[in-house]
């Protein structure tokens, strides 16, 4: 469920408390008229939330995704995989660094495929960096994407924007790759309306992301910002002081937003899996349940369905209303002809899906109704 259900005078009291304290919504400087620095609290409770060293904040999280992308070396001409399951900033993000998107299809779980990516690898020998993305609340096949990484000297980024509470094996998904990115915007688990975070255990990622986030600011100890060395031509990517007053309240809420998911996700499951194929955790995983997917036969049975949520009035998300932004077969004006292609067995696979939104707004009695009308006319 959205972090936006979520808002109450807690994340308005933050706010108030920014002005309180001094005013100061710029996260730099300014250090005798403020109290606090919020965007680096934020940071840090962030890196504490999810066990990693190093967090930044940037806008969004297609900001987020750049600046990893940038940081593991992605360059003009770079080779990036990520999976025709996906949202456009994936794509965006790599084709703003120069490099080339190659498309990897998903498995009947609608995760990355891994006999796919080895296919792919067998005529792409130079691939510098795969964007795994850990789609609608559950994670993908991170221990086999991990290996391959290993094994062929490439880069990892996890993309958790739609993941955010996923753990596998009691580690959260965001924490495995060279680099994890997250989004606070307003459809996201947290929220502070716009806003995004790139996740490291590496000091020279970290230190990276910081400086090209910022201007090329190389943030010297003890050296006015006016005064400061330029480590690279950097961007403008700046979270502000009341967004991430915003997100700290947020943060505050994910583990009640996961557990009021988790019971509106489970009571679907139980009795959706008897009638349906259903759209699985991995083993030792935990996901973040704000969507629940299963599978139909046929384009009827998936008017049916969608016309008996629009009656129970239970929105679906993304599937399949819209497809056309997060399956690469409808980016036909970002990819070549040939990437399109690739992407036809997966646009199959998701022509048939539906995804449930998990909001806090449905009480799970209603989500039990619908699922038991779902079983009955399909
Ligand atoms: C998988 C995925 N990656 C990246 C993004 C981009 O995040 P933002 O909207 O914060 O730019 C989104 C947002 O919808 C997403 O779902």
């Amino acid at each position: 469920m959205p972090g936006f259900e979520w808002i109450d005078e807690s994340e308005a009291k933050a706010v108030q408390e920014v002005f309180e304290e001094g005013g100061v919504l710029f996260a730099h400087g300014w250090d005798n008229a403020r109290k606090k620095y919020h965007v680096r609290e934020f940071e840090s409770n962030i890196s504490k939330a999810f066990d990693v060293n190093y967090s930044r904040a940037v806008t969004s999280g297609t900001a987020a995704l750049k600046c990893a992308l940038k940081a593991i070396g992605v360059k003009k001409g770079s080779k990036v995989v990520t999976q025709a399951f996906n949202f456009i900033a994936v794509i965006e993000a790599i084709i703003d660094c120069g490099a080339h998107p190659i498309i990897c299809g998903v498995d009947d779980n609608l995760d990355l495929d891994i006999n796919d990516l080895n296919k792919i690898y067998d005529d792409n020998e130079d691939i510098s960096a795969i964007i795994l993305v850990h789609m609608l609340g559950i994670g993908g096949p991170i221990e086999e994407v991990v290996s391959f990484c290993k094994e062929n000297d490439i880069k990892l980024v996890e993309d958790n924007c739609e993941s955010i509470g996923a753990t596998y094996k009691g580690k959260n998904l965001g924490s495995f790759g060279d680099c994890g990115v997250i989004s606070f915007d307003h459809g996201k688990m947290i929220t502070c309306g716009e806003g995004g975070m790139i996740l490291t255990n590496s000091e020279k990622i970290h230190k990276y992301v910081v400086s090209y986030s910022d201007h090329g600011h190389a943030y010297q100890e003890g050296i006015p910002r006016g005064l400061d060395k330029k480590s690279m031509p950097g961007f403008n990517y700046r979270l502000t002081e009341l967004q991430a007053a915003v997100g700290k309240a947020q943060l505050d809420k994910l583990n009640l937003i996961l557990e009021s998911n988790k019971r509106r996700f489970n009571a679907l499951n139980s009795i959706l899996e008897k009638h349906f194929r259903v759209r699985k955790l991995r083993q030792h995983q935990t996901g973040s349940y704000d969507t629940f997917i299963f599978f139909v036969k046929t384009i009827e049975e998936r008017s049916k369905c969608v016309q008996l949520m629009k009656e129970h009035q239970i929105p679906t998300k993304n599937l399949p209303d819209a497809m056309e932004w997060h399956c690469t077969y409808f980016f036909e004006h970002a990819l070549p002809k040939n990437e399109i292609e690739s992407s036809k067995e997966t646009y199959n696979k998701l022509n048939l899906s539906i995804a449930i939104g998990i909001l806090r707004s449905i009480e799970v009695e209603r989500y039990e109704n619908l699922a038991y009308d779902l079983v009955r006319n399909i």
